[in-house]
């Protein structure tokens, strides 16, 4: 088999074309006189092809009795629409029925609400909204490494099965073999596969830090793992991360790069997929396209939490969670400071020392540590980095108050025995970028099989 044009392809096309082939599945069919128009979709635009079926052709009988959902190859001339809503046509010569489908296929013209859509994720990429999300999906990934090969950073692959606790928040799923699980009595199967306790990574960033000391500029993007129990449209148990870490660079310089990369991602979208972002703004989010290019236009503001925690204080809002220096932002916190305060992204930096990880450099000020998270209007925290403790006595003390075992960490503390460096990098989520530039509500939505507590069909 040769490789078909694509429907993008052929719609495409500035002239007629004799003798084409294409092949997709079909969204409907519709009968009239003398023939049958079919909207066939191949997932490579949110534009369906129409395809004339006359009542002339030898399989015509074949043709009525097409499905929604079932697959088929069309051979025939692409000609000047005469019809309204596109400008060419399938004249069809011969249509081979690939594979039929039934009146049991779920997905129908009719709209279907999100929750009803999950149940099918199987299905739902073949949906106009799906097919939406999932090209912007591939199209943002691919961005992403755009953005850091074009800067010189080396992309790393940090591993998935760890022994670290990065983040130190006890949020980690087990590895273990299914011997040993079933019967931990059973002497022959090994206690700890790898002789030691190990994770899902929660992020690469140790292992990042230790490439970025050999190599300056180096990115992650992975799957990355968490056994929160929080059922919030904005979490999932695993989702993507990309983690940039920089040696010589201090907390600004991470600021400014997170800011960037933000900007340039809203940008390759708003270029790459003007025909999808459409869709999502009639469908989804009518604000969605005046808010990018309102991200575009303008610098993102940048405050301490100091800062936040005064703002928050002053306003007028009822917030459902404390506001108090030395507490967490609550996202409720963090949405009013880009919704309705500040009406942009905002860059929030220097943190309690208490309510952040061990790796966190110490500021002069002995209170704060070199953290920042950026906040964009609709769903709050999108990215979480900071400046790294490069002292070794300061970050060994760091991990004694955090009673962390410091012979674990060894590797980890001698990066900063030979030729240690400021350095610094973050994460940004994935999928709450993509929510971002899609306007889609609730991470479930955004990940083609998604992962939450109490889910993981498919
Ligand atoms: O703020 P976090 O926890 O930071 C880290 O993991 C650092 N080690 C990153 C670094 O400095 N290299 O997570 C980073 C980002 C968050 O801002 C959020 O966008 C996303 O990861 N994230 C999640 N996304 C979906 N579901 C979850 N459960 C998430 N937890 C974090
Ligand atoms: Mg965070």
């Amino acid at each position: 088999m040769t490789m078909p044009a694509t429907i993008k392809n052929v719609l495409q096309r500035t002239r007629p074309v004799a003798d084409l082939q294409v092949q997709g599945w079909v969204r409907t069919r519709r009968d009239s006189k003398d023939f049958s128009f079919i909207e066939l979709n191949d997932g490579s635009s949110l534009k369906n092809l129409q395809v004339i079926a006359k009542s002339t052709l030898p399989e015509y009988s074949e043709v009525l009795r097409l499905m929604t959902g079932a697959s088929i190859r069309v051979h025939g001339d692409l000609v000047a629409s005469q019809g309204k809503g596109q400008a060419w046509e399938l004249v069809a010569d011969r249509i081979e029925v690939i594979g039929q489908s039934d009146d049991s296929y779920p997905l129908q013209k009719k709209g279907h609400t999100p929750e009803f859509l999950r149940e099918i994720a199987h299905l739902r990429p073949r949906s106009n909204l799906f097919g939406a999300v999932f090209r912007v999906r591939s199209k943002l990934a691919f961005a992403i490494h755009r953005f850091f090969q074009e800067r010189g950073f080396v992309y790393v692959h940090t591993p998935v099965i760890t022994g670290s606790d990065c983040e130190g928040a006890g949020e980690l799923f087990r590895v273990s073999t299914t011997t040993s699980a079933k019967n931990p009595q059973n002497d022959d199967a090994p206690a700890e596969f790898f002789g030691r306790p190990t994770f899902l990574s929660v992020s690469g960033q140790l292992e990042a830090e230790a490439f970025a000391c050999a190599f300056s500029k180096v990115y992650t993007f992975g799957p990355t793992f968490r056994a929160e129990n929080s059922n919030t449209s904005r979490h999932a148990s695993e989702f993507w991360m990309i983690e940039p870490e920089m040696a010589f660079c201090d907390l600004a310089c991470n600021m400014d790069l997170a800011e960037e990369l933000v900007k340039y991602l809203v940008r390759r979208t708003r270029e790459e997929c003007a025909e999808d972002l459409e869709l999502f703004a009639r469908f989804v989010d009518k604000e969605l396209l005046t808010r990018l290019d309102f991200v575009l236009a303008r610098p993102f503001h940048r405050i301490t939490y100091s800062e936040a925690i005064e703002l928050l204080s002053a306003s007028a809002e009822n917030f459902s969670f404390p506001v108090k220096y030395g507490l967490n932002l609550q996202s409720e916190h963090e949405r009013w400071l880009t919704e309705k305060h500040f009406k942009s992204p905002v860059t929030i930096f220097n943190y309690p020392r208490e309510i952040k990880p061990f790796y966190m450099r110490a500021n002069d000020d002995g209170k704060t540590v070199a953290a920042m998270d950026l906040l964009v209007p609709g769903i709050g925290e999108i990215v979480g980095g900071s400046q790294r403790e490069e002292r070794l006595e300061v970050l060994r003390q760091n991990m004694r108050q955090h009673q962390m075992n410091e012979a674990e960490y060894k590797w980890y503390l001698d990066l900063r025995r030979y030729g240690t460096v400021p350095h610094s990098g973050f994460g940004l989520g994935f999928e709450r970028m993509l929510m971002f530039v899609t306007g889609v509500p609730n991470i479930r939505d955004v990940i083609p099989f998604a992962r939450t507590p109490g889910n993981a069909e498919f």
